[in-house]
């Protein structure tokens, strides 16, 4: 049986991995893979997406902090007779405060999650892609990656990761027909802010939605770009981060992130 094309969503149960999806279920000609731990609001995304664009979705639960998972889930993918030709490497979450008093398991979790996980889907994906010399990943990082973050340290350095790793692929396939775009979006209203403990920052008083995000991030996807910093007010960032002191950006940075006294 030929195997069908597929797009790849992690972390399409809430914030900018769900509203990313409804962008790409209007493509035709592709199945519309959910992947990420809570099944019930994807189960309730695919219903929508099916009766407003017809799109025929699949919904996988994922544990992506589980060494493996991002394996089994290329392999469940797989079963399906699906081969992904669009990876949105979107599930990620932060965590704020000193590093010294955090459990170690959670930092090493969120690593394996934002970092890990994103490497192995990546090269899962990579086979069938440069067979057929087509392909798109994107990969959401964040404007934590331009300036080292303290009280958000060990997130800020996954994200840099990402950004770093996503802007030298792009260049590695460039001639093989596949695109790596780097999201780095700013604060943004989603779940992200309670689950990393930012509620109360001061970055956390200026959101942009999810939609915003999603659709900047999908036009530049489209228009295979390297890399987008999402939102108006972020965009200076990269150009401050070469011109400004790290020492001085890092200052800045922690103040931003440091709940209210
Ligand atoms: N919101 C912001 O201010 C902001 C700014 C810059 C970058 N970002 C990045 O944007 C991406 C999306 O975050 P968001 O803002 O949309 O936050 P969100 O609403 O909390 O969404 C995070 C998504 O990741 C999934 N996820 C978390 N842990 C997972 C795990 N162990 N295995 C599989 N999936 C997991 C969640 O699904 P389940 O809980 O159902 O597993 C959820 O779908 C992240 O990479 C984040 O770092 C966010």
């Amino acid at each position: 049986m030929t195997q069908r094309l597929a797009t790849l969503i992690t972390g399409a149960s809430s914030g900018i991995g769900a509203a990313l999806a409804p962008l790409f279920a209007r493509e035709p000609g592709r199945v519309l893979v959910l992947a990420a731990r809570r099944t019930a609001p994807m189960e309730a995304l695919a219903r929508d997406l099916q009766t407003r664009f017809g799109a025929e979705t699949v919904v996988l639960q994922s544990d992506l902090e589980q060494p493996g998972a991002a394996g089994r889930l290329l392999a469940e993918i797989a079963a399906r007779d699906l081969s992904v030709d669009t990876l949105v490497n979107n599930a990620g979450y932060g965590l704020t405060g000193h590093f010294s008093s955090m459990d170690v398991t959670r930092v090493t979790g969120m690593m394996q999650l934002n970092m890990t996980a994103l490497i192995e889907l990546t090269h899962g994906v990579l086979p069938a892609m440069r067979a057929r010399g087509s392909g798109r990943i994107m990969n959401v990082a964040s404007i934590a990656a331009f300036q080292p973050c303290p009280n958000f340290a060990a997130y800020g350095a996954s994200k840099a990761f990402v950004l770093s790793f996503s802007e030298a692929l792009a260049i590695e396939l460039e001639k093989q027909g596949i695109t790596v775009t780097a999201v780095c979006p700013g604060s943004t209203a989603t779940g992200f802010h309670s689950v990393a403990g930012s509620d109360r920052s001061l970055v956390a008083r200026f959101m942009d939605t999810a939609e915003t995000v999603a659709n900047e991030a999908y036009k530049t996807l489209q228009a295979g770009e390297r890399v987008v910093v999402t939102g108006l007010v972020n965009k200076p960032l990269p150009l401050a981060s070469r011109l400004l002191p790290r020492s001085m950006l890092a200052r800045i940075t922690s103040r931003l992130m440091a709940p209210p006294h």
